[in-house]
């Protein structure tokens, strides 16, 4: 997972509404450059959406997010999904995942489900929701006493802030759905998207001097 996270700075976090918009937002992710997506599985579309995204782009690198049970581990699997992202932990949840031929992001809020989670064999965490829980701040306390975890922060990154995530010593990755922002797909507007995709990737790939320009 760290290897995944590492190459990949930044994942979209995208969550489908439609069926149709499945494959030209994909088009969109892979014309801007990227190579890894999550897709929630939080719609009726995203099982579907992932098939005819795999069919058309085998090479793209889909994980599963909003994995909450021991049921979705099974639906990743089948969907041929290459890793899973869950936006907290339950022992069950974590136990199956470690059987799973694919990897888990477990997502953590706290002290003690890092802990839960170091005790399973987890050292890679999604940090959710990281604004909520005092981002940076909250990052850099727990760099004290868990100096080997690493993180993949989520939940309220945005194009200004990533930056200054990236550049902490315990965060390999961001993800987040401001790029793939909702609205734009619902009006289907592709260049739009896949402007702010490119916008992204260009900020996760210098985070250190990165400074948006502001309207
Ligand atoms: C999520 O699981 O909802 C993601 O972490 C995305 O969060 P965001 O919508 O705040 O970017």
């Amino acid at each position: 997972m760290q290897d995944l996270l590492t190459h990949n700075p930044i994942i979209p976090v995208i969550t489908l509404h439609r069926e149709e918009d499945a494959v030209p937002l994909a088009q969109c992710l892979i014309s801007a450059g990227f190579k890894t997506i999550e897709i929630t599985l939080r719609t009726d579309y995203a099982a579907t959406g992932i098939k005819l995204i795999r069919k058309q782009f085998p090479d793209l690198i889909i994980g599963a997010g909003t994995i909450c049970s021991t049921r979705q581990v099974s639906q990743a699997e089948a969907l041929g999904c290459d890793f899973m992202v869950s936006p907290g932990i339950t022992p069950d949840l974590l136990k199956c995942a470690a059987e799973s031929p694919i990897p888990l992001l477990p997502g953590i809020s706290s002290a003690s489900e890092i802990m839960l989670g170091l005790q399973l064999g987890y050292e890679t965490f999604k940090f959710f929701p990281a604004e909520s829980l005092g981002g940076i701040r909250t990052l850099k306390a727990l760099f004290g006493p868990f100096r080997e975890v690493r993180f993949c922060a989520t939940g309220g990154i945005t194009l200004n802030n990533m930056g200054d995530y990236l550049n902490l010593p315990n965060v390999l990755s961001v993800g987040g759905s401001w790029m793939v922002n909702p609205s734009l797909i619902k009006q289907q507007k592709w260049s739009d998207i896949e402007q702010l995709l490119k916008t992204a990737l260009v900020a996760a790939s210098a985070p250190i001097n990165y400074q948006p320009t502001r309207a």
